[in-house]
């Protein structure tokens, strides 16, 4: 366990917004998150990765608490690579590291930022394929016991940017490792978009994937290191099909994908991209000339910057298409998770 002498929190989030915490502590095993929660146990505490799903609203009035948890092991089977990784590991340099060994799987998840230990939190997903796939227990730490459990991916009830650890576990638990199951049998996944062009490449590789998928989210999306953001501001919105029908009879190019029957999900960024919204700033804040689902903190944004312009895209989707976009971006009151509209309401 490490206590930090620095108290501001703009290195340790992606967004890159001044703000601080009472204090900043490494946990570095399961035992130095038990001491934190037992010595703090009156004070709020938050648990970070690298802090790329969230946008702190202000400063955190609590110990943010750094996952440090590290090591990776292998089994291999006659059929599958069975990996244990450490929650605090490197999301990005895991699958790096599993393409380089021979062990394809997970390129599709090439280059989102990030810890192992929060990817089963919203189910992390790109490029048609979801962690959920892969994932085949996750052990917790249940902070009220110190008890180490595995948990199965069903119980983990993985949604699209979805788990049990958004809701009944949502600060109970901390994820300690990961277990990943990668077939010796593999099976590129290429259709979505971009990817398809891959189709007619003989000798197909994972490595051509994952240098694919890289090269494609490096085009589109902002490097957190150079201008701060999240990711996807806001969840890919699922709809009534009868609304998907009227709002496409108005525009033949509307993406969409069924979701069942009667639901179809759009896509945000399209939905914004056509409200002009490319590039429109609020004080410091932007939306991404490139990818209008990101929100940038394109030159010394402050956290009221970001959430007048999320604000500001919400209103102007639901004016003109009637649909209410959701943030996927975790948002942090001074204690607690709070929403964009609970933080509008001040
Ligand atoms: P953090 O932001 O630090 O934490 C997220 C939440 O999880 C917080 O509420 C935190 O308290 C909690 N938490 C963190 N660790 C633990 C733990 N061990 N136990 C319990 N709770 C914990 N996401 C995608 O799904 N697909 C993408 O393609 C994608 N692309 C992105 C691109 C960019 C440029 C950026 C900046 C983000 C992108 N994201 C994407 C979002 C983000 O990378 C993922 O959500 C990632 O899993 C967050 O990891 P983190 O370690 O930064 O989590
Ligand atoms: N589009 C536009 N204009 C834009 C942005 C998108 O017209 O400004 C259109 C695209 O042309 C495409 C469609 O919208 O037809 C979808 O765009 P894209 O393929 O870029 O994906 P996305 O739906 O915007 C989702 C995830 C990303 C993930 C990519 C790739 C969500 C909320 N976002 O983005 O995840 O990397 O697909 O699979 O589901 C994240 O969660 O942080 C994230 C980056």
């Amino acid at each position: 366990m490490k206590t930090l002498q620095t108290t501001s929190l703009k290195p340790f989030h992606t967004f890159g917004i001044e703000v601080d915490a009472k204090q900043i502590i490494e946990a570095h095993s399961a035992a130095d998150f038990m001491s934190i929660w037992r010595d703090h146990a009156d004070e709020p505490k938050l648990i970070l990765g690298e802090g790329s799903n969230l946008l702190f609203c202000q400063s955190y009035d609590g110990i943010v608490v750094l996952n440090r948890l590290k090591g990776i092991s292998v089994e291999e089977t006659s059929t599958a690579w069975r990996l244990h990784v450490a929650g605090g590991e490197n999301w990005h340099e895991l699958v790096r590291w599993t393409i380089e060994q021979n062990m394809p799987g997970l390129e599709n998840l090439a280059l989102i930022p990030g810890l192992v230990g929060s990817a089963p939190i919203q189910n992390i997903g790109a490029y048609g394929v979801e962690l959920n796939e892969y994932c085949e227990y996750v052990d917790v730490l249940m902070l009220d016991t110190g008890d180490i459990s595995r948990m199965t991916a069903e119980e983990c009830e993985f949604g699209y940017r979805d788990s049990v650890f958004k809701g009944r576990l949502k600060n109970k638990a901390v994820i300690v490792a990961v277990g990943l199951l990668l077939p010796k049998v593999w099976v590129p996944m290429i259709g979505y978009g971009a990817l398809s062009d891959l189709a007619h490449q003989s000798d197909l590789t994972a490595l051509d994937v994952f240098t694919k998928v890289c090269e494609i989210r490096n085009e589109k999306l902002p490097n957190p290191t150079i201008v701060g953001n999240a990711g996807s501001f806001f969840k890919n919105p699922v709809v009534a099909k009868s609304l998907a029908d009227s709002l496409e009879a108005q525009n033949d190019k509307m993406p969409r994908f069924m979701v069942s029957d009667n639901q179809v999900k759009l896509a945000a960024g399209w939905l914004i991209d056509q409200c002009g919204l490319k590039g429109f700033r609020v004080g410091g804040a932007a939306v991404h000339d490139k990818q209008a689902l990101v929100l940038t903190n394109l030159e010394g944004a402050s956290a009221d910057d970001v959430v007048a312009l999320a604000k500001h895209v919400v209103d102007t989707v639901q004016a003109k298409f009637g649909v209410e976009l959701e943030h996927e971006v975790r948002f942090m009151g001074a204690t607690d998770e709070t929403t964009l509209e609970a933080v509008c309401q001040h």
